[in-house]
């Protein structure tokens, strides 16, 4: 189990520029269609048969950002229905604009904080779970805001089924080590990494976003972490 609760709202800004006409038609018109069922009116958990019928299985982005790595997988691997969360509506107006461009028919959006969406999915429901880029947080006092944390390898461990894969990408040294000290302390996952090029080399399914790109260029460059679910 869990042994903390997350705090509400770690995000911080949600829009910083005004949608285009074309993202905010999208917004309106795709969104609604695309959306996973999660409010007030919907009790249990989400039905992931209903929302994939065809899917094979079903993998789950935390903060999708621009939304480049999804829509790259979706477009790449179509048995398999992807989930994105994403607050940040920029980033969600993004996302729709490739899911609409590439007629991606395996994604599902949540427009908002991933943490309730994880409490309403089934056990053992994911394939895979991402996490690239989270909010470093880096203040001390700050840190209990970290998308990491271990009621998030709790939950991580609920959803993902035996043989899955939890993926993080982080550019900043001290959320690695966070990242790594969490994992070491989740007794249902293993670190999959056997030598330095394992989390130091991009692994050919891992599209580098935007973000990513930047942090590169920056002199920053990201650890590709593969946990498995034991
Ligand atoms: C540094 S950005 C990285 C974006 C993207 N993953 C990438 O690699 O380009 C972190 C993202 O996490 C999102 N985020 C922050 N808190 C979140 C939450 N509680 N639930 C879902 N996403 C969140 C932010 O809005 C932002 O888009």
């Amino acid at each position: 189990m869990p042994d903390e609760k997350y705090i509400p709202r770690l995000y911080g800004r949600q829009q910083d520029k005004p949608l285009k006409p074309r993202q905010q038609r999208l917004m309106e018109t795709l969104a609604p269609r695309i959306a996973v069922p999660l409010n007030e009116t919907v009790e249990g958990p989400i039905d992931l048969q209903a929302l994939f019928p065809q899917a094979e299985e079903v993998h789950l982005e935390v903060g999708f950002g621009g939304g480049e790595h999804l829509a790259w997988q979706a477009a790449h691997h179509p048995k398999i229905g992807y989930i994105g969360a994403e607050p940040f509506n920029n980033g969600v107006g993004k996302l729709l604009g490739l899911v609409d461009e590439g007629r991606l028919e395996n994604v599902r959006v949540h427009h908002g904080d991933a943490r309730p969406l994880m409490e309403a999915l089934p056990d053992a429901s994911l394939a895979r779970l991402y996490v690239l880029h989270p909010d470093p947080w880096p203040k001390k006092r700050h840190h209990k805001r970290r998308m990491i944390s271990s009621w998030f390898f709790g939950e991580a461990a609920r959803l993902i089924r035996p043989g899955g894969e939890l993926r993080v990408a982080s550019d900043i040294r001290d959320y690695i080590r966070w990242t790594l000290m969490h994992a070491q302390n989740a007794s249902d996952f293993e670190w999959t990494a056997e030598c330095a090029a394992d989390w130091k080399d991009r692994p050919e399914d891992w599209p580098q976003t935007r973000y990513e790109a930047k942090s590169r260029r920056e002199g920053r460059p990201p650890a590709y972490l593969v946990f498995r679910r034991k």
